[in-house]
């Protein structure tokens, strides 16, 4: 059996993983979800942001050009956040880059207006603490984004997601294939009915105030075939939340 801890797959991928992001390779992100989880974000001049579970970082850089008042990133992957400070160097912004569980975030209670999870959540057996977490550094009516992959429809190497399995807490493991590029390591990612995200937000005290499933335009589609050959069923699922007063 393989055993796959997040820290330890993530240490093995860094490289290839700040490769794959900073290259641009994955169109899913490229062209569906940093632009929606940007439009999400909204404008974040003189905001406190947390990039919760950052890698390699380039989502807290994002936030930092864009006049964010403070940004702080944190991963359990050392070696990507060692990949984040060196670059937030390399372009000369002040970024705190901190190696930490997104289950214990090294912040004050209310010190941060928005909370990003791009791509985070589905990596946690249990997200609830990390949700709660988010609700306890958030301000009241500081906002949540969190990227998941779309629970109803995500399975397994393209398998559809059945009635009995969708209800469960559902295992996933496998390499990234990026562009045909395969990752060294394999990781772990977790799913789990749509209605537990809800009540996990909601008993942490974060009213779910937006929900979208970013998904190719008609124009991304008449203009180029890869979105049909390979967004064949939803993959993503976008959640907005926000610390209730
Ligand atoms: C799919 S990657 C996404 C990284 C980044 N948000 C992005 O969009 O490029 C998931 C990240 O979550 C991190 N991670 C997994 N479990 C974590 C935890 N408990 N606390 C902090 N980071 C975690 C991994 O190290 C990895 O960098």
């Amino acid at each position: 059996m393989t055993t796959t801890s997040p820290a330890s797959s993530y240490s093995l991928n860094a490289d290839y993983w700040t490769r794959i992001i900073r290259g641009g390779l994955d169109r899913y992100r490229t062209g569906l979800t940093n632009p929606a989880m940007l439009a999400a974000a909204g404008d974040v001049t003189g905001q406190a942001v947390l990039d919760a579970g950052c890698g390699e970082g380039y989502l807290a850089r994002l936030f930092a050009g864009r006049g964010a008042s403070s940004v702080v990133g944190v991963d359990l992957c050392p070696e990507l956040v060692d990949a984040a400070r060196a670059q937030a160097v390399v372009e000369g912004l002040d970024i705190r880059y901190e190696t930490a569980d997104v289950a214990a975030l090294p912040l004050d209670d209310a010190s941060v207006d928005l909370v990003v999870a791009n791509h985070v959540l589905n990596d946690l057996e249990d997200p609830a603490p990390a949700i709660v977490e988010f609700a306890r550094v958030l301000r009241p009516g500081g906002r949540a984004v969190a990227l998941l992959l779309h629970p109803c429809f995500y399975g397994s190497r393209g398998r559809p997601v059945d009635r009995d399995s969708y209800y469960q807490t559902r295992r996933i493991e496998q390499h990234f294939d990026v562009a045909g590029e395969v990752s060294p390591a394999p990781v772990v990612a977790w799913t789990r009915p749509l209605e537990d995200f809800a009540t996990e937000f909601v008993s942490a005290g974060l009213a779910l105030v937006g929900i979208s499933e970013p998904h190719p335009s008609e124009q991304q589609r008449r203009e180029d075939p890869w979105w049909d050959q390979n967004f064949s069923r939803p993959l993503f699922l976008l959640l907005t939340a926000r610390k209730v007063l």
